[in-house]
């Protein structure tokens, strides 16, 4: 099969790495991809959100499948135009990505269902947001409903903060239009964990627990980023946990986007938080996580490619999805300054060193006069296995030691921050 992926970060590389493992992908393609995914497919220099490029691409290249990672271009519809234009793609139609892309939406459908969350309330008038506020008291969480590349949300402990955060999203659009529409939450406590399932319009099918660090600092300090690495599975998952999680959550999630004329398939990213009540919601996704991707899939041991064609198809039910039993660990390597300004461009040293004991994906990375060098905020995810998560967080430093480049920095306290 020709198959094509599109994004182009660390969790496209693992997703094209596992991909290339699979005796039925012959030829692989991913647009616009980076220096690591050059290494195991051809990159196409096509943005992911360029639906009509993307489309006619594909087309023309008689590309047979295309996996759509990102979450913009599934909103923007990239698999219904593609599905329209008779290509099959992996990844929720735009009528199910919107259980990422409007949190008003996912909110409303929980409550309907009866599904986990915290309670909220929704509002489009900046006054009767402010006396809410004033009303609940804080903690309380304000987040704005569109996608802000995850910069959305804030969590504030006063109630000065939540009421200058609904501000500078309603009145100030500090989100443009993603903030004329708000939730306001109930500040949940506990770990935070993340489920991504496997999901096919009717079956649901976990993939191992992951564990994200959203802040750029030791400690969980500093500014959220997309994700500064990630462990799976975390140690608070426990099987009675995910039990309740696929009574509650996973398998009503599922039931519920059908039961709406929005079946999904693709992978749905659960957000949870472990609160002294019970698992509860605390976003979706429709896609796969980055780094949670990242850890995650390097302990799959089945054929992906068999699983995105069962997710399109229906027939997740069919198939036994194998993982490995051990522990994975992503560390990010991301360059100083990051989520704010950083230099790009800096030469990178090391990394074949690093890929003799860990598989090393590329995020944020480019070619330039032979040399790899960074082209991103995140620039490379150190990923490594072991038999205990201990031994795994120990392994992926230890692999990260040889690599260098200007400015890099990571956290040093990755699956021992919680
Ligand atoms: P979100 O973009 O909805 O995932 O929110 C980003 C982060 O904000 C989450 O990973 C949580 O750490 C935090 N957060 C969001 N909603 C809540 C809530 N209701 N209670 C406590 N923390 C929250
Ligand atoms: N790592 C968080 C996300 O992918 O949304």
């Amino acid at each position: 099969m020709k198959v094509l992926v599109v994004g182009g970060g660390g969790r496209e590389h693992a997703i094209c790495w596992k991909l290339a493992q699979s005796p039925n992908v012959t030829e692989l393609y991913c647009a616009p991809g980076n220096a690591g995914i050059a290494q195991v497919a051809k990159c196409v220099n096509i943005k992911a959100i360029d639906v009509d490029s993307m489309v006619n691409w594909a087309r023309d290249n008689a590309i047979e499948f295309v996996v759509v990672a990102p979450d913009d271009p599934l909103a923007l519809g990239m698999v219904d135009a593609l599905e329209k234009a008779g290509i099959p793609a992996f990844g929720p139609r735009a009528n199910a990505a919107v259980i990422e892309a409007s949190k008003a939406f996912s909110k409303e459908l929980m409550k309907k269902y009866h599904i986990p969350t915290a309670s909220y309330e929704t509002f489009t008038d900046l006054d009767k947001a402010l006396a809410y506020i004033e009303e609940q008291g804080a903690p309380i969480v304000v987040k704005a409903d569109g996608l802000a590349l995850g910069k959305g949300v804030v969590v504030a402990s006063t109630v000065d903060e939540a009421k200058t955060a609904a501000r500078e999203m309603m009145a100030d659009k500090k989100f443009g239009e993603s903030g004329s529409t708000v939730v306001i939450e109930e500040c949940m406590t506990g770990p935070e964990v993340t489920v991504l399932a496997f999901a096919d319009g009717e079956h649901v099918s976990t993939m191992p627990a992951s564990q994200d660090h959203k802040r750029a600092y030791d400690g969980n300090k500093g500014p959220n980023t997309g994700g500064m690495g990630a462990i799976a599975p975390p140690p608070q998952y426990t099987a009675e946990v995910a039990k309740r999680c696929m009574e509650e959550i996973f398998q009503p999630t599922v039931a519920a986007l059908k039961a709406e004329g929005r079946p999904f398939h693709g992978v749905i990213y659960f957000g949870l938080m472990l609160t002294p009540d019970g698992p509860r919601v605390v976003e979706y996704n429709a896609r796969f996580g980055d780094p949670e991707c990242q850890a995650v899939l390097s302990l799959l041991e089945s054929n992906l490619m068999d699983i995105f064609i069962a997710c399109r198809e229906g027939t997740l039910d069919k198939l036994d999805i194998r993982w490995k039993n051990q522990a994975a660990c992503c560390l990010v390597l991301a360059s100083g300054g990051y989520p704010l300004d950083y230099k790009k461009g800096c030469p990178i040293s090391g990394l074949e060193e690093a890929g003799k004991s860990a598989v090393v994906f590329h995020a944020g990375t480019a070619e330039k006069d032979g040399q790899i060098v960074t082209s991103g905020g995140r620039v490379l995810g150190v990923t490594a296995q072991g038999s205990t998560l201990e031994q795994a967080i120990a392994n992926a430093y230890t692999a990260a030691k040889p690599i260098s480049f200007q400015n890099m920095h990571y956290r040093t306290d990755i699956g021992h921050a919680f």
